[in-house]
């Protein structure tokens, strides 16, 4: 078939074969298929969607389009996670060392965040020292050593999706769940461990607002996994308000720091407890409940936390940082906001929020900009709490004055507020298996 057949079968509706799907994936890397091609063949996939085979078809051929990581003798206990984007998403951060004390052992690759959501490496690249851009024989000869290492993602991996996600970007075409999972599973196979859990966030501060949509794509992206023979579950949690109450990057490190040293911070605590037991059990083959009480005992009796020492020391990280997290630098400004009204909170547009953190520096609106380690939010309220008129809804973190009038008033109209005491939502809906 040429490349216009094969773009117009996907148009009228018809399942591409395996072979159709390589031979343009691999034409579209070499140059031999443009941009303009791949833009016809994407929309087609838009509207008309592709079956199970042919996800997991076109996530291979983006998995190997690449450097695979190799895990070697350590692969039966290699686990991994992936979380689909939030505001105050700090769970890396605690997840990888409690599972690694359990002796499950963490290769990750980690991206940086964009819009309104954070990035773990960027999390950790606000730990004074913190080497995130380590070579592939450190990387790998870490892993062996301590049995966790969290890099950011290297230049080779996956550059089939690169270039298509950067033709998404621009044609309308992001919003396609068989191109969402193929783009995040193809990165998650290449990265070669055997256990992989997805966080799938749904609500207002997630890529995927919708609790349905959200299930579809976490069900797809387990499906990839198991047909590559991986052990996969997901965990769809909620993200209708931020997690736990520190956005932006250090003070989201010194909230990670407060969990490892036994704060047991509502939402951000059990969704952490959660995704930790995920992972043990899949990568030690016990019960989820098993899991639960082991995880809680590694983070209750301090070997999370002595791993996370090791681990951020072992990558170059001031540790003194961890037991002292007020060395860690603050905003030159602090500014209230408070509440113009009274009544319980009952929604968070956490979207919004996310923006409110992103104008404050804490994140970036393109890739190449730079961020500001030390600015963010810190909450006061949350969903289902009461507030009166004056009280404080949160504090504006920021080393830059001119943005402080704007993100005050978008964060007050972030919170709706009501008469009537919310139901309280669930932090995780389900998982899947
Ligand atoms: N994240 C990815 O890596 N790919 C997508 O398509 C969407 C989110």
């Amino acid at each position: 078939m040429t490349t216009y057949e094969i773009i117009k079968k996907k148009r009228d509706g018809a399942s591409l074969t395996d072979s159709e799907i390589t031979y343009f994936i691999e034409e579209y890397l070499n140059g031999g298929i443009c941009d303009y091609q791949m833009s016809a063949l994407l929309m087609a996939i838009y509207f008309n969607g592709m079956d199970d085979r042919e996800i997991s078809s076109l996530t291979k051929v983006m998995a190997d389009s690449g450097e695979k990581i190799s895990l070697g003798e350590l692969y039966d206990i290699t686990v991994d996670k992936h979380s689909t984007g939030g505001v105050g998403d700090k769970t890396t951060l605690v997840v990888a060392p409690v599972v690694a004390s359990l002796g499950c052992v963490v290769a990750k690759m980690s991206g940086r965040g964009l819009g309104f959501t954070g990035g773990t490496v960027d999390k950790l690249s606000a730990i004074p020292g913190y080497r995130v851009d380590m070579c592939g024989k450190e990387f790998l000869s870490t892993v062996k050593r301590i049995g966790i290492s969290v890099v950011s993602q290297s230049d080779n991996l996956t550059p089939a999706d690169k270039k298509i996600y950067a033709l998404r970007d621009t044609t309308a075409t992001v919003e396609s769940i068989p191109l969402i999972a193929s783009s995040i599973m193809s990165k998650k196979l290449a990265t070669g461990s055997k256990s992989i859990v997805l966080d799938v966030k749904y609500g207002s501060g997630a890529f995927m607002k919708d609790i349905l949509k959200a299930e579809l794509l976490a069900q797809k992206m387990v499906n990839i996994g198991k047909s590559a023979n991986r052990n996969m579950a997901a965990v769809l949690t909620n993200m209708d308000k931020p997690l736990g109450f520190a956005i932006g990057n250090n003070l989201e490190v010194i909230e990670a720091i407060e969990v490892l040293k036994g704060e047991m911070i509502s939402d951000l605590y059990e969704e952490c407890v959660a995704l930790s037991a995920t992972m043990v059990s899949l990568a030690k083959k016990i019960p989820v409940s098993e899991a639960e009480a082991i995880v809680m005992d590694s983070i209750r009796n301090g070997a999370a936390l002595d791993k996370f020492k090791e681990w951020i020391s072992t990558q170059g990280g001031d540790i003194s940082y961890i037991d002292n997290t007020d060395k860690f630098e603050k905003a030159k400004y602090i500014v209230e906001v408070y509440s113009n009204d009274t009544g319980y909170v009952n929604s968070m547009n956490t979207e919004q929020i996310g923006f409110c953190a992103s104008l404050s520096g804490a994140g970036r609106s393109r890739y190449e900009d730079s961020i500001d380690f030390a600015a963010g939010l810190i909450l006061d309220k949350k969903t289902g709490d009461f507030v009166n008129k004056g009280d404080r809804l949160c504090c504006l973190h920021t080393n830059n004055k001119s943005i402080i009038e704007e993100v005050k008033d978008r964060y007050v109209r972030a919170i709706e507020l009501s008469n009537k005491k919310p139901e309280t939502s669930k932090t995780i809906y389900k998982t899947i298996w």
